[in-house]
């Protein structure tokens, strides 16, 4: 059996060095890590760990290249700036005694990749054609929306950058009121309309999700493929993470509840003027929805009842966002949506990403 190909991760007590471990290891390499500091073995029992001295100890060379041979590693990932800059010298002098590349770029490099990303799409964002022929809120700086698209890619979800420059073209459309999400996961969606409502100051962001499995298995026969997916989910940790995603702001708070039941606590804390939570305290409620975006169960005829619950509280020009509207799992967002359209006049209406944008 050809031996499996080995990687050295040095220094590994550092967040990239533990991500690229993990991958490494998926991908069937064998991982030894190394740090020059004492590290708790407990958190890299996966991997063989070793000790290197500090990059400018003068036996370091010396103890890399043992430590190379020993495990018989050719590549060495190092996101630390200093020590990258010595393997990659290291490695190409030919009287070194173990032949190895750096398997990554430059640290600096890998820093700035993120965020170029995200500045990108921003410039993108603003140089695009409005989605909308009149916007009373103005565009905000670049760097804004650089920061959004950052930390709205750092949380797990559904919504895709598509839906994002849709949902900041829209957020300069509305008028003060509340934003209620129905549906929020890990709070992808939250983020951005809790971002945006903030510095739009538009006002609180109401999230509506029971996180529990009993109110979600069933989305109909053809979303059979999900419904077996999220039964082997574990909804607490999502609410966790729900609760992290969204734990620096100060205008979004949660009913934990399903759809249908929450409008009595909505309509609760519209009457008292706050709505209250151990995650997130006091929010104030206005009790008249600006923004209503539904993603919860994409069945007709929850869709349809989110709307009969919902649609009452959403002020006359509010916009009602239909997520999944196209769907590779079933029709009941169209359905659904399709009779929105058919019953009520509606302003503006259009499909971004995979979402309809209603305006009433
Ligand atoms: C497609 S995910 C939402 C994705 C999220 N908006 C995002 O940006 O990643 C659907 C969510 O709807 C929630 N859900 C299912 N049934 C619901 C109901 N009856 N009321 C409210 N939320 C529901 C689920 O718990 C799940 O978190």
């Amino acid at each position: 059996m050809t031996p499996r190909p080995s990687v050295l991760v040095f220094p590994i007590d550092m967040p990239q060095s533990v991500a690229f471990a993990h991958t490494a290891r998926q991908l069937g390499f064998s991982v030894v890590v190394a740090s020059s500091e004492p590290v708790d073995p407990g958190l890299y029992s996966e991997y063989t760990i070793a000790v290197l001295p500090y990059v400018t100890a003068p036996d370091f060379d010396s103890a890399l290249a043992a430590l190379l041979e020993q495990h018989q590693a050719d590549r060495v990932f190092a996101p630390h700036p200093a020590i990258w800059w010595h393997l990659n010298a290291l490695c190409q002098k030919a009287d070194f005694p173990a032949r190895f590349r750096v398997c990554n770029e430059s640290p600096y490099e890998m820093d700035w990749q993120a965020y170029g990303t995200s500045y990108q799409w921003a410039e993108a964002s603003l140089a695009s054609r409005p989605l909308l022929p009149f916007a009373p809120s103005s565009a905000l700086p670049l760097a804004t929306y650089a920061g959004l698209h950052r930390a709205y890619n750092l949380i797990p979800g559904q919504s895709d950058n598509t839906k994002l420059f849709a949902l900041t073209q829209i957020a300069r459309q509305i008028g003060p009121g509340d934003v209620v999400e129905i549906g929020s996961l890990y709070g992808k969606s939250a983020f951005a309309l809790t971002w945006l409502a903030h510095f739009h100051h538009v006002g609180s962001v109401i999230c509506v999700d029971p996180w529990e499995i009993a109110s979600i298995r069933n989305q109909g026969e053809q979303a059979h493929l999900i419904n077996a997916a999220v039964a082997s989910r574990d909804w607490q940790q999502v609410f966790l993470g729900f609760a992290a995603s969204l734990a620096m702001f100060d205008n979004v708070n949660y009913v934990r509840q399903p759809s249908e039941d929450a409008a009595t606590a909505y309509r609760q804390a519209a009457s008292d003027g706050w709505i209250c939570s151990d995650e997130f305290g006091s929010t104030p409620v206005q009790g008249s929805i600006a923004l209503l975006h539904i993603d919860g169960n994409h069945r007709y005829e929850a869709v349809m009842r989110d709307l009969e619950t919902w649609l009452p509280f959403v002020q006359d020009g509010g916009w009602v966002l239909l997520d999944d509207y196209v769907w590779a799992f079933g029709d009941g967002p169209q359905r659904a949506g399709d009779e929105l359209l058919a019953r009520r006049a509606v302003k503006t209406a259009f499909v971004a990403a995979d979402t309809l944008f209603v305006q009433l």
